[in-house]
């Protein structure tokens, strides 16, 4: 602690971690930190790349705040003083990083990301349950106000028992993947090697939290299929950019894998990752129960009452403006600055809860646990579509303790008796 400011150390400085490169006006975690949270300083940073170094320094100077210490070597983050470290490395470094930050005693938030390691899950909760060190997964679509108006309208029973989810990560990352050959973005490398859901956690987080996984509910089994992989090939033919110096990429990945997820309660989720064709971005989480239907890519709440013969679908678009009621106090305070701090207002509200819980060590509402339980569909999804979409059993990380664990969400809801 340096002045009653928790001192943190930044893992990872390139377009999530620090805005590297970016030119739509992102302001990355570092410069969300830097803007938003006055009660920390950011002390110290990694990167593999001096100029990244540099860059996040000058950020850092031109806030008003010290030099911090630079490394290319994270392992010397563990030895700074640091009071917590974020991690946005590439996915392979996030549980090697984590580790080690957890091994030295120092409070982890750990960005998003599938994993393709079974084994590395165990290691992760190994670690978790022999040193006791805080970690926090930075799922920040839990923290997103579509997401907190459905787990409140669940939390109110609203829509009753619910049976099914759905939700996508649809996002045209061609030039993200592509560009990688100048940007060493690790994605380009990820698609050649891989087929699988790569990226399950921006809808899953919150679905899991809505149905109670980790505490009362579990995943029992993951099926998936992957479509073809011709959008990079078509993307990469069609762009000097790129025609020549990766003619002879071959990808594995799948333009479109969809995967099936069984809970013990019986519900079923479905998931898309559509990232390789040309489309605009959506999450679509849907959630079906006995009393309604909630849709967020039509932003519509149906419910039992309304007369399903006679009303017009289209009718119902954007009627979850309806129930504002609903929403936890971050959303109905947010100010127009805060809503501009990265990803529409969800990445300061997850960081403002982050800081939030370390300086009054409260439990973190997305832990070891809900990591590895999300993070693991990635290794799961691969195994299956190797074995021609055979089902694949989901390991049980909490071993046993999730039929006892209480529900935390990222939020307290509001409580409407209606
Ligand atoms: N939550 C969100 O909304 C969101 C959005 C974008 C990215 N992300 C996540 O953020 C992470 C980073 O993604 P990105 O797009 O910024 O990737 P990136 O490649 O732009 O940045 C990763 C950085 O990590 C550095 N790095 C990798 N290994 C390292 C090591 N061993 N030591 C030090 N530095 C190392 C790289 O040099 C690079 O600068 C990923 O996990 C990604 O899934 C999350």
């Amino acid at each position: 602690m340096k002045d009653g400011k928790l001192e943190i150390g930044f893992i990872g400085l390139g377009q999530r971690g620090a805005a590297y490169g970016m030119t739509d006006g992102s302001i990355g975690l570092l410069g969300n930190v830097l803007k938003n949270s006055n009660d920390v300083i950011v002390t110290a940073i990694c990167d593999r790349f001096q100029e990244r170094l540099d860059a996040a320094t000058q950020k850092i100077v031109e806030h008003g705040y010290p030099v911090p210490r630079q490394t290319k070597d994270y392992t010397e983050i563990m030895n700074s003083g640091v009071d917590a470290i974020i991690i946005s490395t590439s996915w392979d470094m996030h549980v090697k990083v984590a580790i080690e930050g957890m091994k030295a005693g120092i409070p982890v938030a750990m960005e998003v990301g599938g994993t393709h390691s079974i084994e590395d899950c165990w290691k992760l909760v190994d670690c978790y349950e022999q040193t006791g060190t805080p970690i926090f997964f930075m799922e920040n679509c839990c923290y997103n106000k579509d997401e907190a108006l459905v787990t409140s309208l669940v939390r109110n029973g609203v829509l009753g028992d619910i049976s099914f989810c759905q939700g996508y990560y649809c996002h045209d990352l061609r030039e993200e993947i592509a560009g990688g050959i100048d940007t060493h973005h690790y994605r380009l490398k990820e698609y050649m090697e891989h087929n699988c859901e790569n990226y399950p956690t921006h809808e899953l987080g919150p679905i899991a939290k809505l149905l109670n996984i980790t505490s009362g509910n579990r995943f029992t089994k993951v099926v998936s299929m992957s479509s073809k992989a011709q959008g990079m090939k078509h993307y990469i033919a069609n762009n000097p950019k790129y025609s020549e110096r990766l003619k002879d990429a071959e990808f594995k990945q799948g333009d479109v894998t969809t995967t099936m997820i069984q809970c013990e309660n019986g519900e079923t989720i479905f998931l898309k990752l559509d990232t390789t064709l040309p489309r605009l971005y959506e999450r679509g989480l849907t959630a079906s129960g006995t009393k309604g239907f909630y849709n967020q890519t039509t932003q519509s709440v149906i419910l039992d009452n309304i007369d399903h013969e006679s009303t017009k679908y289209k009718d119902m678009f954007f009627t979850q403006e309806n129930y504002s009621e609903y929403l936890p106090d971050d959303w109905r305070t947010i100010t127009p600055e805060q809503l501009k701090s990265g990803h529409g207002g969800m990445d300061y509200i997850m960081l403002k809860n982050f800081f939030h819980c370390l300086k009054n060590k409260k439990p973190l509402p997305i832990d070891v646990y809900d990591a590895v339980t999300w993070m693991c569909i990635t290794a799961l999804s691969e195994e299956s579509i190797a074995k021609s979409s055979m089902p694949v059993d989901c390991p049980d990380f909490t071993r046993g303790k999730y039929k006892q664990r209480k529900t935390v969400d990222v939020f307290e809801f509001p409580k409407i008796v209606k």
